[in-house]
């Protein structure tokens, strides 16, 4: 026993003590020593002979147990039935009963013997013993909405006086009415301890509220604070009252989707088996509240319903709305057409909703939709459009290829850079991509092929003046131009000029000519305005003298002034 029971028990002793005045009680725990005090209140008087306690049998007459002489340490034992191994005396007096049991409630009395008087102090002893904590059994599995059923039973074993049970849900205790809850306790008592055994039956009328309930049960007993048992919860069973109809799919439901319907009745247990109306066909699944729609279509698009097996009037139901999204391009596959031809574009869709359209060519983002009034070699290519809607995409593609006769857009000749090699630049457009040919031999160099333009060059020596053609052609056709390509070495200076224009070289000829003509004429001027000069000087002096120069020449000149002064 722990001290505190201890100390419970000698305050209920007090207690008792100061209310029953006519026969003093005092209270022992059961299975400990007890101790009845001798003269309560005053210490026993100290010139005494011997003292002797005694108590009172079943049948009216006094047992002895033992007696203790002033002059002796030791009591001496006179009990010779049970209490002979049980009972000792204290220092104070007080009468010890080992192994207290129900059996010691019983009146013993301490008599005292003087040389003048015999003392009486006879008292009471009561046994008290607190119960073991409580425990629920008899359990139900569940509990009925609405109907009284009987939880279950307390059991709060090995109590004297008898223990106290109360029933608490969620903590707070349940009162019995009669009706929704009764409350049957009853009290067997053991024939060996005469200990008792308190049992509490619980019927409770449970509704949707004590899903989660803890229901426990507490003992009372005045040895102890109360005693409460470990929390019990119950399943609690109450019909279906509404359903549910759940798409389990994730939205938007799009066309190839698998669309899960899922249908639940809020009671417990929650109905089996269910019916789904699929579009106005019923289906009913068994030991499952699932249905899947396989590969629905946009025809899925309508109303769905569904509804416990038992019970027709509880209905859910849903719109199922599947998107779609049809989507032709014009044209598609791989078309080839002429340079300059046009082709046109279209797209055509059918959606449930808006829908965005992208376009990509060669995997390069277009600003609109491509157009195509006079196709050029950069037409060609990979084009893509893409159709999208919430959760859905369509692609739609088709290539181009624009073909044409190869063209020379320019023939040309540059000086090399070290100045003795010509190099010629023949450019050409056509489709598929143009052979290029050139009537001379040499190092050629070729530019890459892009939108239909190609350009090549070609480094050679020119031993004489050249008539150089450069020939380019495709499946589709040919075309050749010609340039001539003087000799090199001849016209190093000209050169130079020679990229520019050979008429300029022409021209300077011309200027120069020009000058010299007219430096000429001014030669002949002065000369004939010298010979006038000195002709007027000999006739002024009318000599016979024969004039220097030759006399044919005099004769033209003086022809010459006559014809002038004529
Ligand atoms: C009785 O108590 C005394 C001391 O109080 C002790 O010496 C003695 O052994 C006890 N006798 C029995 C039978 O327990
Ligand atoms: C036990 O119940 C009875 C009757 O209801 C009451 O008189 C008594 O005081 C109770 N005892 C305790 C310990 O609660
Ligand atoms: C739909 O279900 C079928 C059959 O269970 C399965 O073969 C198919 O892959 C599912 N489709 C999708 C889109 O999950
Ligand atoms: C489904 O659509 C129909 C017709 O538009 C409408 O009458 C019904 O109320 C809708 N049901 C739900 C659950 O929205
Ligand atoms: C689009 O699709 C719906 C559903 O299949 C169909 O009824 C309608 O005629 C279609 N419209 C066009 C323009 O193709
Ligand atoms: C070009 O070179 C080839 C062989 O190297 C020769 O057969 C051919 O005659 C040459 N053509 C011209 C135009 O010089
Ligand atoms: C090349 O042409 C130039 C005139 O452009 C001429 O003077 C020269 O003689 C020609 N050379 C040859 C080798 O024919
Ligand atoms: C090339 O030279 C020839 C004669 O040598 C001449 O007839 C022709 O016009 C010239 N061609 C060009 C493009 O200058």
């Amino acid at each position: 026993m722990h001290s505190t029971d201890y100390y419970v028990g000698a305050f209920v002793a007090l207690v008792m003590l100061l209310q029953v005045s006519a026969l003093e009680t005092i209270v022992g725990l059961y299975g400990e020593t007890i101790e009845v005090p001798c003269s309560t209140g005053a210490p026993v008087t100290s010139d005494y002979m011997f003292i002797k306690w005694k108590y009172d049998k079943d049948d009216g007459t006094a047992g002895d147990l033992l007696v203790k002489r002033k002059e002796k340490d030791e009591a001496s034992i006179l009990a010779s039935d049970e209490y002979r191994d049980r009972v000792n005396i204290s220092d104070t007096s007080s009468l010890l009963i080992a192994h207290g049991t129900l059996e010691d409630q019983k009146t013993f009395t301490c008599m005292v013997v003087t040389e003048a008087d015999v003392l009486l102090y006879p008292i009471n002893v009561l046994v008290h013993k607190k119960p073991l904590p409580p425990q629920i059994t008899e359990k139900a599995k569940e509990l009925e909405d609405g109907k009284l059923t009987r939880l279950g039973e307390c059991v709060s074993e090995g109590a004297n006086p008898v223990a106290n049970i109360t029933w608490s849900r969620n903590g707070i205790p349940l009162v019995a009415d009669g009706k929704m809850i009764v409350i049957t306790p009853t009290v067997t008592v053991d024939k060996e301890t005469g200990l008792s055994t308190t049992t509490s039956e619980l019927q409770y009328t449970a509704s949707k509220g004590d899903v989660d309930a803890t229901f426990t049960c507490s003992s009372h007993h005045s040895l102890a604070p109360d005693q409460v048992s470990a929390p019990e919860t119950f399943t609690i069973h109450y019909p279906t009252e509404k359903v549910k109809l759940q798409v389990v799919s994730e939205v938007p439901l799009k066309e190839g989707d698998n669309v899960t319907l899922k249908c639940k009745g809020d009671g417990n247990p929650p109905p089996t088996s269910y019916n789904f109306h699929i579009k106005g066909k019923k289906v009913t699944v068994d030991n499952s509240d699932t249905y899947t729609l396989i590969g629905v279509t946009r025809d899925s698009t309508g109303e769905y319903k569904c509804s416990p097996v038992d019970n027709d009037n509880l209905v859910d139901s849903k719109n199922i709305t599947v998107s779609y999204l049809d989507v032709s391009l014009s044209p598609s596959g791989t078309i080839v057409r002429r340079v300059g031809e046009n082709v046109a574009v279209t797209v055509q869709k059918n959606a449930s909703g808006e829908v965005k359209i992208t376009w990509t060519k060669d995997n390069t983002k277009l600003e609109k939709q491509p157009r195509f009034d006079k196709l050029k070699y950069s037409d060609s290519g990979n084009y893509v459009c893409e159709v999208s809607m919430a959760g859905l995409t369509q692609r739609r593609s088709f290539r181009l290829v624009v073909e044409g006769v190869p063209v020379i857009k320019r023939l040309d000749k540059q000086r090399g850079e070290d100045g003795k090699h010509k190099v010629l630049i023949c450019e050409a457009e056509g489709s598929p991509k143009p052979m290029v040919l050139w009537s001379v031999n040499g190092t050629s160099e070729e530019s890459p092929y892009v939108n239909g333009k190609i350009t090549h060059k070609i480094v050679m020596v020119p031993t004489a003046n050249l008539t150089v053609s450069c020939t380019v052609s495709n499946d589709l056709g040919h075309d050749m131009r010609v340039i001539n390509v003087s000799s090199l070495f001849k016209e190093e200076k000209k050169m130079e000029r020679e990229d520019q224009t050979d008429d300029s070289n022409d021209q300077a000829k011309l200027i120069v000519g020009i000058v010299v003509g007219l430096l000429l004429a001014a030669a002949v001027v002065g000369l004939v305005y010298w010979i006038y000069t000195k002709k007027s000087k000999q006739g002024s002096w009318k000599t016979g003298e024969k004039e220097t120069g030759t006399s044919e020449e005099s004769k033209k000149l003086e022809e010459n002034n006559h014809k002038g002064e004529a």
